[in-house]
């Protein structure tokens, strides 16, 4: 009897409506997609990086961006020396036209920007601000030699995470506010090997799920050469997904048990940037096995450094819950 019981409840659990809502396809952004649907941003990095953001001209004129019918790349340059006067490396930051609430982006990443002195991002942030109000949900993040990738959310006052959730990674720090921890905010560490950084682009790279609804945002990681990689992640532009669905323990989980989610999230636009130095990998470069010397001498005066700091993007996917 015991055993019959428990078994129901596995049941009960596995079929629970709310857990498996179909979502359907929204965009789909691959190879030149991204040049109508993004905007170059040209403003001086708020995270105080020794970087120079181009616009989309430039950055294709220079070969900075790159598209394709297949592919689309974008990346610190590599080859001049920076003069100490001028506002730093030439760099890219591009921020979607569009926004987002509830949904499901599906990203098939096939290199991401590694190195000393790199901090790329993969991030969403709320359209209509002011930052932090709206949220910030950090996807892909982190700096210098890191192999463990870092996801996190900002946000105002009165929300944090309970340490133990639904979820293969490391807790890193359990308060979201912005205003504490100097903007730490609440972050969850990969423990899925080659989540990040050289491990990542030497394996080829890899999906990441991410899934925001009113019961959580969820993050997923399938390396390249993962055995269970589910088809409609691989497919990468399929009609109707249903989020979670077999996708085993996510990476990282944020719940909103001590965070009210309505009011601290709203629609968000989708954000690929590669800053350099500033106020994470510059201070944490002096010991990230990364000198000697400075993070800013470092950046101005060794263009070779920087050949792997690229993002190279197979295709971008966003399903929106069916109404
Ligand atoms: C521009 O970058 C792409 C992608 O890295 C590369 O295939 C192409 O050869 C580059 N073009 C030039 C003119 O360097
Ligand atoms: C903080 O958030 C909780 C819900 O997570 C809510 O019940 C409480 O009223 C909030 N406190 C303040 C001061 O807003």
């Amino acid at each position: 009897m015991l055993s019959q019981n428990f078994f129901s409840i596995l049941i009960a659990l596995k079929f629970i409506p709310a857990l498996s809502q179909s979502y359907t396809q929204n965009a789909h952004f691959k190879g030149r997609d991204f040049l109508g649907a993004f905007n170059w941003e040209t403003f001086d990095d708020p995270t105080h990086g020794r970087v120079n953001f181009v616009d989309q001209g430039t950055a294709l004129n220079t070969n900075l961006s790159y598209a394709d019918n297949d592919v689309f790349i974008m990346r610190a340059d590599y080859h001049q020396i920076v003069p100490s006067y001028a506002r730093g490396r030439d760099s890219i930051r591009i921020t979607s036209h569009d926004a987002w609430g509830d949904s499901l982006l599906i990203l098939d990443l096939a290199h991401m920007p590694e190195g000393c002195a790199t901090w790329p991002a993969y991030w969403t942030m709320s359209k209509n601000g002011p930052w932090p109000q709206g949220g910030e949900m950090d996807i892909i993040e982190g700096v210098n030699l890191n192999s463990n990738n870092l996801a996190s959310l900002h946000t105002t006052t009165n929300c944090t995470m309970p340490q133990t959730r639904d979820q293969s990674g490391q807790v890193i720090s359990t308060n979201c506010d912005a205003a504490v921890n100097y903007n730490q905010g609440c972050g969850v560490a990969s423990t899925t090997p080659n989540s990040y950084g050289s491990g990542f682009n030497n394996n080829g790279g890899g999906w990441i799920a991410t899934w925001r609804s009113p019961n959580a945002i969820s993050h997923w990681f399938w390396p390249r050469n993962a055995p269970n990689v589910p088809d409609e992640i691989r497919q990468g532009d399929c009609g109707v997904v249903t989020p979670g669905d077999n996708w085993g323990t996510p990476d990282a989980t944020f719940v909103w048990s001590q965070c009210d989610y309505s009011s601290h999230f709203d629609p968000h636009q989708i954000i690929f940037d590669l800053t350099l130095c500033g106020d994470w990998a510059g201070n944490a470069f002096p010991t990230a096995g990364c000198g000697p010397g400075n993070c800013q001498d470092f950046v101005d005066n060794t263009p070779d450094a920087f050949q792997n700091a690229f993002w190279e993007i197979n295709s971008l996917t966003i399903y929106t819950p069916q109404s």
